[in-house]
């Protein structure tokens, strides 16, 4: 094993390298190994509990390891200090795995929440970056509206609209289709595609659910007992799947190939 960085590379936008994370007695992350892909849908799975939250939080620097590596664009934010990591932040967007909107602050105010944050901007372009944005996500006259009135699907894409809004290179979402309904799923599934195709963002995507996965990975890791113990294309996964991965979309059933090996 070695310590020397990865070369910056422009295939790779994350490379993770020998990550471990423990809380008390619990070691969670045990040695990860993880690429993540410039410009794609790169996708993690794995069961409730094995820590793809955790892994997810690292990567933009809210929760540091134990020991390990994480490199962002070649810079490894291990170790950073409070203004570095804050600058390493903003090349990412977050839309959480529980809805993370500000209840008592309504759709505008939760959208243009990052640009208030760290920027001084006057208020006529704030609104017009927001605006635009809830346009292009297909969420025109929410803007005076409150969470609690808003469906879920609705508040999934005001929380993406919030984490486009500072233009991050990379963006994270954390089973963002949990709770949706089939239909509402595809939505959500369509949206993240449309989102890194329009963007140019790279995506990262935990998931659950098999069928999304393999509808809209490029890429596909997953998380097994603390390390990544398959990834690759779709195509390389189920050519060779582990034993843990197989389990996983057999029981899903909801994945099922034509005879080329594409998803049905
Ligand atoms: N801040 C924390 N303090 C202590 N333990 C934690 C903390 N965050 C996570 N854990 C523990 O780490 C383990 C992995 O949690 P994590 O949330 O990453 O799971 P997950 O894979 O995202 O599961 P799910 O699919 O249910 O969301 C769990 O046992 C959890 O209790
Ligand atoms: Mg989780």
């Amino acid at each position: 094993m070695t310590d020397a960085a990865p070369p910056k590379s422009e295939r790779w936008q994350i490379q993770v390298r020998a990550l471990h994370k423990s809380f008390g007695a619990q070691h969670v992350l045990r040695g990860i190994e993880l690429d993540i892909e410039r410009g794609k849908t790169n996708i993690i799975i794995g069961g409730s509990g094995q820590g793809k939250s955790v892994l997810m939080k690292h990567l933009m620097g809210l929760l540091q390891p134990d020991t390990g590596h994480i490199y962002v664009d070649g810079e490894d934010i291990v170790g950073l200090d409070d203004v570095a990591i804050g600058t390493v932040r903003r090349k990412f967007g977050m839309v959480f795995q529980y809805a993370a909107l500000f209840d008592s602050m309504n759709v505008v105010e939760n959208v243009a929440f990052p640009l208030t944050e760290r920027y001084r901007l006057p208020r006529a372009e704030i609104m017009s970056r927001v605006r635009d944005l809830l346009q292009r996500l297909g969420l025109p006259g929410v803007e005076a509206k409150f969470p609690a009135e808003l469906s879920g699907g609705m508040r999934k894409r005001v929380a993406l609209a919030r984490a486009l809004i500072d233009r991050p290179k990379i963006l994270l979402y954390d089973e963002p289709t949990t709770g949706l309904d089939p239909i509402a799923t595809k939505n959500v599934d369509e949206m993240i595609r449309r989102t890194a195709d329009d963007f140019g963002v790279t995506s990262v995507v935990i998931s659950h659910d098999m069928a999304s996965t393999f509808r809209i990975g490029d890429r596909i890791a997953m998380l097994y007992e603390g390390a990544i113990v398959a990834s690759g294309t779709p195509q390389e996964l189920l050519a060779a799947p582990h034993p843990a991965l197989r389990e996983f979309v057999e029981t899903s059933g909801a994945v099922r190939f034509d005879a080329k090996g594409r998803i049905l």
